[in-house]
């Protein structure tokens, strides 16, 4: 019977390779899993080290009796690995994200030593290459020696178990048909057990399948029943079993509706939860199976019922966490802003290794063919050949699952793109990045209007939030922890009211590093979690969604604790609570008592000096409540909030402005009503699309974007496009406008 040994130990790794061999006598001794980019990738600069490393580790020949075959099991190498043994290339690994194997049997001798050159520098052809995350390198997952029989089941081709188990589910007759299928080197017949049920198949050409009826079936019923069957399949020689594979399965029906979203077994289920990441502050991409548990509870706490594990494949740890605590997820491969002609191949593969190691997860729906892939570069024919490629690849490999994929707001909703996949969701951050909140609103009316056949849902939406920024006046851009609150209750009351949403996923549940960022107070890091990337803080938006998802852990946050020193005399005090109502008290003294509303309830208070806020909340038998100190100050505590922008913002009062003239307080629409004032912001447009690179180039000619952008106003543009337009030039510009008679 197969053996499956750690191997993860006693690693040594060296940054000294040149031409794909180690150089240098520097090395370190490591255990896996390991990244060099812990440090440099989190710190921001975009200049972390992006190159090849050498791994090696030196073993003993095994004990294996003849016929026995030593493979070596890699789960995770980024973003490529190529692998030597005994001086002998075996093979080079292009997919950063998936499970790899390499046989090693033919070429062991007394003393072996196995080199692993791995590299995340810049490619034209290995995905992801262009995108808002740290492409971290190394062997950041476990490895393992695998000792099979000479007969056993497949194991090498694109990291497969060797079994593929398909349940179909009805529900009228709450039966299942069952496909069981194997592939397998040499062996007579296959033994296979869904849960108290077995079957057996012969082998022929190193393939078996079989059917397995099951009546009374217990559903996998998502994170109100995640029901699991557990499946082995024996390889049998003559009557002896010489090789054993295990797996889970769980039996779930769903389907999508125009109208009422996602069906769950017969239900509605509308799908509401987050998008992770798979890193950490400190470690990078070389988490821990505690690292993965700490999430799931974190992720359980706020009551999420899905999860999109962007941008690509994660661990088999998180995916078997999400089937046992009946996480609905989106699993998509890092096929991800930018086309790149000569990645065609890189997209299959890393496709192809998705479904078939991640095939038996109940909780994976759908598998996502791209994200933003529009954002950057033009759309030409070969990027829509490549996704109905992905697409067709997805339907070949997978009967039971559908396709769908995460498009950038610009992308038009008329794009042949769209429909090339089963369902389409979108990222937007109106509120954000651009436009105003009540554009996401507007967004899905329209969409749903103009396409009511289509299935829609919002892939991602967010705003950064530094814990330590606050402010009694929040607006976007600002990267207060107020604003924050203030985005998401209107992002979660245009989700409510929307629910034709097949899912929609909170970028992001956790802080995750971006090198390439250096804004809002914070080098390196994507701050739209509603957690810190070292799981330490759970920012006040959190507490909104645990108010409106987790109906079963009553509890009462009070926002605003780091928010402690205030200049106004009158200061706002808001409660998040899954309470119906709760009280608030100043000093011990009880000011009011409030409903709560999407589980939130916010009262006014007067201070003049330090204070205590207590709030409180009954749920008939136990109470709950909150405490946070405030401190009326007369000065704004500086480590509030980003000083340059308001220097700029202020400089434009309204009063120095003639009405009568144009300025920069008029929009973008209004000003290219008038020739001239249209030339003057075209020419700006221009310089403002060059000064943001590809992204920008994008969106030249784009109806939608334009559209929105025509409702901003030069300010609200000019905060937008932060330091590329200096105060400087703002002047000069109103100046010239203000010649400008209306
Ligand atoms: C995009 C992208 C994410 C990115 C996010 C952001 O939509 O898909 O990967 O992190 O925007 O800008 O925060």
């Amino acid at each position: 019977m197969r053996k499956i040994l750690e191997f993860s130990k006693g690693w040594k790794f060296t940054k000294d390779v040149t031409d794909g061999a180690a150089v240098g006598a520097k090395w370190d001794e490591v255990d896996l899993p390991h990244t060099w980019n812990n440090v440099d990738g989190q710190d921001g600069g975009n200049d972390y080290y992006r190159g090849t490393c050498m791994y090696a580790k030196k073993f003993a020949r095994p004990e294996i009796t003849p016929g026995q075959r030593v493979i070596i099991e890699f789960l995770g190498a980024a973003l490529s690995a190529k692998v030597s043994f005994n001086n002998k290339e075996l093979t080079n690994h292009e997919d950063g994200f998936s499970t790899f194997r390499v046989d090693v049997t033919d070429y062991l001798e007394d003393e072996n030593v196995i080199m692993v050159a791995v590299d995340n520098s810049a490619t034209d052809r290995i995905y992801p290459q262009k995108a808002d995350f740290t492409f971290y390198g190394g062997i950041y997952r476990d490895v393992n020696m695998i000792i099979v029989e000479e007969n056993h089941f497949e194991i090498i081709k694109d990291g497969t178990t060797g079994i593929k188990i398909t349940p179909v589910v009805n529900l009228e007759s709450k039966s299942a048909e069952i496909k069981c299928e194997a592939w397998t080197v040499g062996g007579d017949k296959v033994a296979f057990t869904v849960g108290d049920l077995t079957a057996e198949a012969d082998v022929n050409n190193g393939y078996a399948s079989c059917n397995i009826h099951m009546e009374n079936i217990h559903l996998w019923d998502g994170i109100n029943d995640p029901y699991l069957y557990d499946v082995q399949a024996k390889l049998i020689v003559g009557s002896e079993a010489t090789d054993e594979v295990s797996t889970r399965i769980g039996l779930r029906k769903y389907e999508f509706d125009t109208e009422r979203g996602f069906i769950l077994n017969g239900r509605e289920y509308p799908l509401r939860g987050v998008s992770r990441h798979q890193d950490r502050a400190g470690v990078g991409n070389a988490i821990t199976q505690a690292m993965h548990d700490e999430d799931m509870e974190i992720i359980k706490e706020i009551g999420a019922n899905t999860i999109r594990l962007a941008h690509y494949q994660h661990a088999q740890y998180f995916y078997d966490l999400c089937d046992e605590n009946g996480m609905i997820v989106w699993a998509e491969i890092p096929f991800i802003t930018q086309f790149m002609p000569n990645g065609y191949d890189n997209t299959i593969l890393q496709m192809r290794e998705l479904i078939t190691q991640c095939y038996h997860h109940p909780s994976i729906i759908c598998w996502g063919l791209s994200n933003e892939i529009t954002a950057s570069g033009s759309i030409t024919d070969e990027l829509y050949a490549n996704h109905k490629a992905l697409n067709d690849l997805c339907h070949e490999m997978d009967e039971t699952r559908v396709t769908t994929m995460a498009h950038a707001f610009m992308l038009e909703p008329e794009d042949k793109l769209i429909e090339m996949a089963d369902l389409g969701s979108y990222n937007l951050y109106y509120g954000w990045y651009l436009g105003e909140l009540e554009e996401n609103d507007e967004f899905f009316d329209d969409y749903h209007k103009n396409f009511p056949n289509r299935i829609i849902g919002f892939s991602e939406y967010g705003a950064d939030a530094n814990p330590a920024f606050q402010s009694p006046n929040p607006e976007k851009g600002d990267y207060t922890e107020t604003y924050q609150c203030v985005y998401h209750e209107h992002i979660l009351k245009c989700i409510n009211e929307r629910p034709f949403l097949w899912a929609t996923h909170v970028w992001n549940m956790f802080d995750f590093a971006a090198d390439g960022r250096d804004e809002g107070g914070k080098n390196g890091q994507n701050q739209k979690g509603l957690v810190t990337m070292d799981r330490k803080l759970k920012k006040d938006a959190f507490y909104l969604y645990k108010a409106n998802w987790n109906k079963t852990d009553k509890f009462v946050h009070l926002c605003g604790s780091r928010y402690k020193d205030r200049v106004e005399a009158e200061t706002e005090v808001k409660v998040y609570s899954n309470l119906d109502k709760v009280t608030l008290f100043l000093d011990g003294n009880e000011v009011a008592t409030t409903e709560t509303d999407m589980g939130t309830a916010v009262f006014k208070i007067n201070i003049s000096g330090n204070h205590v806020v207590e709030a409180r909340g009954n749920d008939g038998n136990t109470g709950y409540k909150d405490i946070i100190e405030i401190h009326k100050v007369d000065e704004a505590n500086p480590a509030y909030g980003l000083l340059k922008k308001e220097e700029v913002v202020n400089w434009f009062d309204k009063d120095t402005i003639d009405p009568n003239y144009y300025s920069i307080n008029d929009t973008l629409g209004a000003l290219k009503e008038n020739p001239q004032s249209a030339a003057i912001v075209n020419n700006l447009m221009a310089k403002l699309v060059a000064s943001r690179g590809d992204v920008a180039e994008a969106t030249v000619g784009n109806k939608t974007l334009e559209k929105m952008l025509n409702k901003m106003t030069l300010v609200a543009l000019f905060k937008q496009a932060g330091d590329a337009v200096p105060g400087d030039m703002i002047k000069q510009l109103n100046d010239t406008l203000q010649k400008i008679k209306k």
